[in-house]
């Protein structure tokens, strides 16, 4: 039995554990003989139904086996704490919900670059468990990012990396991961986890009858910490909406910052954050996409919906260099300059993120590590 531990804790590692778990699942069906068992723990870092609880659900995932409800604070008192739970897990002193500890830990998936991925990393390398990373070599070169700390920090410290993107190898080569001097590390391009979602559950969408509106998300620190920018943003939202109306479900991060500035959301159709099916579908039949968000950047390349990156740089160059996204950052003019010359762009969206078997691909080297 190979027993395998997926930490997740943001909305989207939630997503993408889904695929995941689908994968274990047909890997048990179609060969016992090699039995798999993923078991999953939930650090707590998201915590509100709408940005937890119903993923699992509508994405068929299994309930978590471990809860460690750490919630919110500040980067050392979140990741800690979760350092401090995920510990006890890997060591047999926490049990799972059914009263039972395990030690038998064979390896550790990881999801992206979040505080539960950086404290799943520090943990489990801690243990001597292999720490297997998806979404690894991501770089956007701004180390004022949590984000950029943490994936740095997490491709350090695992054994397989599993690049969505042949950008993400190069950037690890760049930083000596093919250097055989370092010890055992893997890297491989094995395409995209989000993309296996959006193929999987595309088609079961609801049809959006209304497609005369643009999508727009926000939540990142680098906007929400800074009042102005995330001003500037909604100044440019709210100029788009006096001719197109602009859905926005709201993270819970950028409503507390939207409230305690005042800043004005009345032109805007703002809505809770919405259910996974939910925002395909706003993706799927937007005009435009506007967002900060990785996941919901590649969403709309995915979707062939053109896209506005209300950021200075991203991760994701391959949607820039094909033309299908422009990054404005916070700027209300080029927000708004990026709008009107992405309507007028005729955009390419080839395959770039790989075959939609990615997961598939990451179960099936993980194997080959173990057996
Ligand atoms: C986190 C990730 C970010 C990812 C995002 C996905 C880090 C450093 N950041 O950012 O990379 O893009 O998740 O959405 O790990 N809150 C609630 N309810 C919740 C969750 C959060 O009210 O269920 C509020 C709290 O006020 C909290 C704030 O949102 O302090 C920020 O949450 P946190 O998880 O720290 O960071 P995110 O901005 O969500
Ligand atoms: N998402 C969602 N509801 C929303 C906004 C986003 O389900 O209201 C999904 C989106 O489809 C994508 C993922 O969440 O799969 C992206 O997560 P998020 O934007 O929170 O974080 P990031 O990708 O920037 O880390």
């Amino acid at each position: 039995m190979i027993n395998l531990l997926t930490v997740i804790g943001a909305r989207p590692q939630i997503i993408k554990a889904a695929a995941f778990s689908r994968a274990v699942a047909s890997h048990n069906a179609a060969r016992p003989e090699v039995p798999v068992l993923e078991r999953i723990l939930h650090t707590g870092q998201h915590y509100d139904e709408n940005m937890s609880g119903v993923f699992f659900g509508e994405l068929g995932i299994p309930q978590p086996d471990y809860s460690l409800g750490v919630g919110s604070g500040s980067h050392g008192e979140q990741t800690s704490g979760m350092i401090e739970g995920i510990e006890k897990v890997l060591t047999g002193k926490l049990a799972d919900r059914e009263g039972e500890c395990h030690k038998d830990w064979d390896g550790v998936v990881l999801y992206g670059d979040t505080n539960s991925t950086l404290a799943g990393a520090v943990a489990a390398s801690k243990l001597h468990i292999p720490v297997f990373h998806i979404e690894a070599g991501l770089r956007s070169f701004n180390m004022n990012m949590p984000e950029e700390v943490n994936r740095i920090v997490c491709d350090q410290l695992s054994t397989i990396l599993f690049a969505p993107t042949q950008t993400a190898v190069d950037n690890l080569r760049e930083e000596g991961f093919f250097d055989e001097k370092r010890g055992f590390r893997k890297v491989v391009n094995c395409g995209d986890i989000m993309y296996d979602n959006t193929l999987y559950f595309s088609g079961k969408v609801s049809e959006n009858k209304d497609c005369d509106y643009v999508l727009a998300t926000v939540h990142r620190q680098e906007n929400t910490d800074d009042a102005d920018r995330l001003r500037n943003i909604f100044a440019a939202l709210a100029k788009v909406a006096e001719s197109t109306k602009v859905v926005l479900p709201l993270h819970p991060r950028t409503a507390k910052v939207v409230e305690a500035n005042g800043i004005d959301t009345s032109g805007l159709t703002i809505i809770p954050p919405a259910s996974y099916l939910e925002t395909l579908s706003l993706e799927k039949h937007a005009k435009l996409v506007l967002t900060d968000s990785g996941g919901v950047q590649k969403e709309a390349f995915f979707l062939e919906r053109p896209c506005i990156i209300l950021r200075n740089e991203t991760e994701w160059v391959e949607i820039i260099r094909h033309g299908a996204g422009i990054l404005a950052g916070a700027s209300c003019g080029r927000i708004i300059e990026a709008y009107s010359e992405l309507l007028g762009r005729k955009v390419q969206f080839p395959k770039l993120f790989g075959d939609g078997k990615a997961a598939e691909k990451i179960l099936s080297i993980i194997l080959n590590f173990l057996v």
